[in-house]
């Protein structure tokens, strides 16, 4: 368990929004096709503090991606709101948008495809201190060999070397290097070790963890695999169909998982703790479209527990005595009833 002190909240998003527009254009608005909506993310609210790392896990397609690209306002929010130090960055432009990208960074997968293999390594770090018109050459170059420090790539082995010359692990040192070359407070990393060999996928997730702690940056970390966010994070938070469903401090949500759905994805780890007895529970079906999700409980068709409350009403959050928020009905009828509507603190 990672054991360090946690600063003030750097990001947090409320009731956030974000429907993707999938009418077929003209011939579909000129047949009367009624409009089809995505809806990726359905009402997300979360936190990130400073030195704190978020593991944000779920199914494909539930919404993870789309909720790290628009908590850096990659894509605009549909609805809700984004603030980042306590200031709404929702709807800001121009100049406003453009400072706060230099401090919200992102890492994508794919180490291969993200680096320009024309550029040489000095010049992939450096090129966000350009574009965002920082520094001279001399200050540039500092600020070039400091971060690829950070991630243990020596600026004299690497600065003239090409993508090419790099294995998968180094091309997203390289990768997260330049995300930090403009002093970022907020890096969502997305998946950034599922394409890389095993042996290295270690290191990076090194790298990530001692970045959070020793630079105090906030990390939304995302993964299809909870072990790696069992190695790295403070908190989790269990994504189904657009909404979180689960949320809490690691530990708790990984030994006590309550939804019944965090309870199948924990069961899909190899259990290698003695003290961790875990029961059985399988998870069959396919999770229902975003474009058409059900009216109660997201998760009532996959559930051994449903019963006609689920299938009518979705369920609020509620907060557990050791504090994990759950979207569950049983958490509302059976134990410890403590409703957001009480203006509680439900966000991670
Ligand atoms: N640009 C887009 N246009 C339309 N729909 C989109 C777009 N981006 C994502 N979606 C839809 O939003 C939903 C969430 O997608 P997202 O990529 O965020 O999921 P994910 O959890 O990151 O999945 P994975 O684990 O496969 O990366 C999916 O149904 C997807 O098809
Ligand atoms: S609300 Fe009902 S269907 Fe949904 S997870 Fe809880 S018990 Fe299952
Ligand atoms: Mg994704």
């Amino acid at each position: 368990m990672r054991k360090h002190k946690l600063g003030d909240t750097v990001v947090q998003a409320k009731d956030l929004k974000k429907h993707f527009n999938l009418s077929g254009g003209i011939i579909a608005a000129l047949t009367g096709q009624p409009a089809r909506v995505a809806k990726a993310l359905d009402g997300i609210d979360i936190s990130i503090r400073s030195g704190e790392v978020v593991g944000l896990v779920g199914e494909s397609g539930c919404g993870k991606s789309t909720l790290g690209m628009t908590l850096v306002r990659m894509h605009e929010p549909s609805a809700g709101d984004i603030q980042f130090k306590g200031e709404s960055i929702t709807e800001i432009k121009g100049n406003e948008l453009k400072s706060f990208r230099s401090k919200a960074q992102i890492i994508f997968q794919d180490p291969y495809s993200s680096l320009n293999p024309r550029l040489t390594i000095g010049e992939i770090v450096e090129e966000p201190l350009k574009i965002h018109r920082k520094g001279d050459p001399v200050s540039r170059r500092e600020k070039v060999r400091e971060a690829l420090t950070h991630v243990r790539l020596p600026v004299e082995d690497y600065e003239h070397r090409y993508p090419a010359d790099l294995s998968g692990g180094q091309r997203q040192r390289v990768a997260i290097a330049r995300a930090l070359v403009l002093d970022p407070e907020f890096i969502v990393a997305d998946e950034p070790v599922s394409m890389l060999d095993v042996s290295v996928q270690a290191g990076v997730l090194q790298i990530l963890d001692e970045l959070s702690q020793d630079l105090g940056l906030a990390v939304l970390y995302i993964s299809h695999d909870i072990a790696t966010v069992g190695y790295i994070c403070d908190k989790i938070a269990v994504m189904y169909l657009g909404r979180v469903v689960e949320m809490g401090a690691v530990q708790d949500v990984m030994r006590r998982p309550k939804h019944p759905y965090t309870q199948a994805l924990m069961q899909a780890i190899p259990n290698t703790d003695p003290l961790v007895n875990r029961e059985r529970v399988v998870l069959e079906g396919d999770v229902p479209s975003p474009i058409d999700t059900p009216r109660g409980c997201r998760f009532a068709s996959r559930c051994m527990h449903v019963d006609p409350l689920c299938e009518a009403q979705e369920p609020d959050l509620y907060l557990a005595a050791d504090d994990c928020a759950v979207r569950c009905h049983l958490f509302d009828l059976l134990a410890h009833r403590r409703p957001n509507s009480e203006g509680e603190q439900l966000a991670v």
